[in-house]
């Protein structure tokens, strides 16, 4: 069994509608390890060494978020560039996460529809994760394809929800318990289509 950790960040939890289910949902799942950055991270001083450990400690990444302006809240981004230092992540001697997992999982305002070479957001939603994907590859790790949520403002009711939150704690379980295709899950486009049903 692998180790998966989740980091959940969302500036609003309040106002959310599908990442809060998906986040009461991966708690709950057992062998995964659930931090929710904002609740631990108001004020934006991280806690690398802790961030570090817990890093270590596990096989799988897990970050879990809303797609904001094309990436992710900005608290994500301050916990790569504390957490991810050199030396430790990358450059010489940083070789800690070698060898390890990254994905996310993302909900996205958009449609599939718009996020292609033709449609109004000219990219594809792993091809606007590039950072995140190269950020990875920097440090060892081996960046899967994001699962990914669309449409999320026309999922207003917990009903709507639900399959999304039971597909996601599939994807949690399918990661921990290794059953994924690795191969095919790095070089999709999205991780939807590979989780076991
Ligand atoms: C500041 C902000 C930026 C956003 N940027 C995007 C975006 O770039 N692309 C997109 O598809 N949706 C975007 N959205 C919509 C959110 O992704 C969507 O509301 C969210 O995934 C819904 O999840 P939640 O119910 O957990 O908040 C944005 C929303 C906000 C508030």
């Amino acid at each position: 069994m692998a180790s998966v950790l989740v980091l959940y960040a969302h500036p609003a939890p309040h106002k959310s509608r599908i990442n809060r289910r998906l986040a009461a949902a991966a708690r709950e799942v057992e062998g995964v390890t659930f931090r929710d950055l904002y609740e631990l991270y108001p004020d934006f001083v991280i806690d690398v060494e802790e961030e570090q450990k817990l890093l270590k400690e596990h096989d799988v990444i897990v970050l879990q978020h809303p797609f904001y302006w094309y990436s992710a809240p900005a608290l994500v981004k301050e916990y790569l560039d504390l957490v991810l230092t050199y030396g430790w992540a990358y450059g010489e001697g940083g070789a800690a996460l070698q060898g390890k997992i990254l994905l996310q999982s993302i909900s996205a305002g958009g449609s599939e529809e718009v996020y292609c070479s033709q449609g109004r957001n000219r990219f594809t939603i792993r091809q606007l994760l590039a950072p995140f994907d190269q950020t990875a590859c920097l440090c060892g790790l081996r960046y899967l394809a994001p699962h990914i949520i669309h449409g999320a403002n026309q999922l207003t009711d917990a009903a709507s929800i639900q399959p999304f939150a039971l597909r996601y704690v599939r994807l949690l379980k399918a990661l921990r318990d290794q059953t994924l295709p690795l191969e095919l899950a790095a070089a999709a486009e999205k991780i939807n289509d590979l989780i076991p049903a």
